[in-house]
C-alpha cells in the first residue's frame, strides 16, 4: 500500500459517527486494486464494476479519481474524466467532466461529499479545465433520500455550486431530454478568454 499510497496529492480526514472518514485524491488505479467498495455504492453500477470504472478513469491521462475511504473500504468518490466523444464538448479543448459523485447511503449528509468538492478542486490544475457536469435526473437516488425531483436538484445546484460550478443553459440534447436535467459549469481561473466564449458559443448549437 505504501507505494501507491505516496503518489497521493492530497488528503483529510473527516470524523462522523462510524468512525475516521479519510478524503484523499488523485488516486492511482493500482492504489484502487487494494482497496474494497462498500457494497452500497451502488448508485450508477453494481460495487464491482463501479470499482473496474474508477480504476479505469484513474489510468487515463487527464481522468483524475478522488475517494473516500473508511479503512480498506470506499465508501464516496467523485470522478473527472474527458467527455465523452460523441458529445459535444468533447469538440472543446479544455473541459472537464465530473462524471459521478456517490456516497454509500450509510455515510451520507455528514458533508463527505461537499468536502471530497472542496478537497478535489484545491487541486490547481482545475483552474485549467472548465469543468462540467451533466446531471441526469434518471440517475438521481430518490429512493434512498425520500426527496423528489425539484429538492434533489436543488441540493445538487447548491452541492456544486459550493465548488463555483453555476447552472448553465444549453440545448445540448441530453439536457433537453428531461426538464430537471441541468448542465453545471464551473470555468478554472486561468482559462483563456477565447476558450470560454466558445464553451458559451457551444452551449447553443441550434441541434
Ligand atoms: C448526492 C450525494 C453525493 C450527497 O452526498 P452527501 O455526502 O450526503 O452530501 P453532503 O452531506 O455533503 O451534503 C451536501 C448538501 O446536500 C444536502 N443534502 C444531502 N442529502 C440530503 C438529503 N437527503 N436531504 C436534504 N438535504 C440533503 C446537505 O444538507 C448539504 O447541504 P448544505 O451543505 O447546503 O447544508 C449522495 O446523496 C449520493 O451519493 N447520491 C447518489 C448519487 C447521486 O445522486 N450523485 C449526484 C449525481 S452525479
Amino acid at each position: 500500500m505504501s507505494t501507491a499510497c505516496a503518489e497521493i496529492e492530497n488528503t483529510s480526514q473527516v470524523i462522523v459517527p462510524h468512525g475516521v472518514a479519510i478524503l484523499e485524491g488523485p488516486v492511482r488505479s493500482d492504489y484502487l486494486d487494494l482497496l474494497a467498495f462498500d457494497e452500497k455504492l451502488n448508485n450508477f453500477r453494481q460495487p464491482d464494476k463501479q470499482k473496474a470504472a474508477l480504476k479505469e478513469i484513474a489510468g487515463l491521462p487527464e481522468g483524475m479519481v478522488y475517494i473516500v475511504r473508511a479503512g480498506l473500504k470506499v465508501v464516496g468518490y467523485v470522478t473527472f474524466l474527458p467527455p465523452d466523444r460523441y458529445s459535444r464538448w468533447s469538440k472543446h479543448p479544455r473541459v472537464l467532466e465530473l462524471g459521478a459523485i456517490e456516497v454509500s447511503p450509510d455515510w451520507r449528509e455528514y458533508k463527505l461529499a461537499r468536502k471530497l468538492l472542496e478537497l478535489a478542486f484545491s487541486n490547481p490544475v482545475f483552474e485549467e479545465y472548465i469543468v462540467i457536469s451533466i446531471e441526469f435526473c434518471w440517475h438521481w437516488d430518490l429512493r434512498n433520500t425520500g426527496l423528489d425531483v425539484w429538492q434533489y436538484q436543488k441540493i445538487l445546484t447548491r452541492l456544486f455550486g459550493s465548488v463555483g460550478m453555476q447552472q448553465e443553459l444549453t440545448d445540448d440534447p441530453d439536457i433537453l431530454e428531461h426538464i430537471a436535467n441541468v448542465l453545471m459549469v464551473r470555468y478554472g481561473k486561468r482559462v483563456p478568454q477565447e476558450d470560454i466564449e466558445l464553451f458559451k458559443e457551444m452551449l447553443f448549437m441550434g441541434k
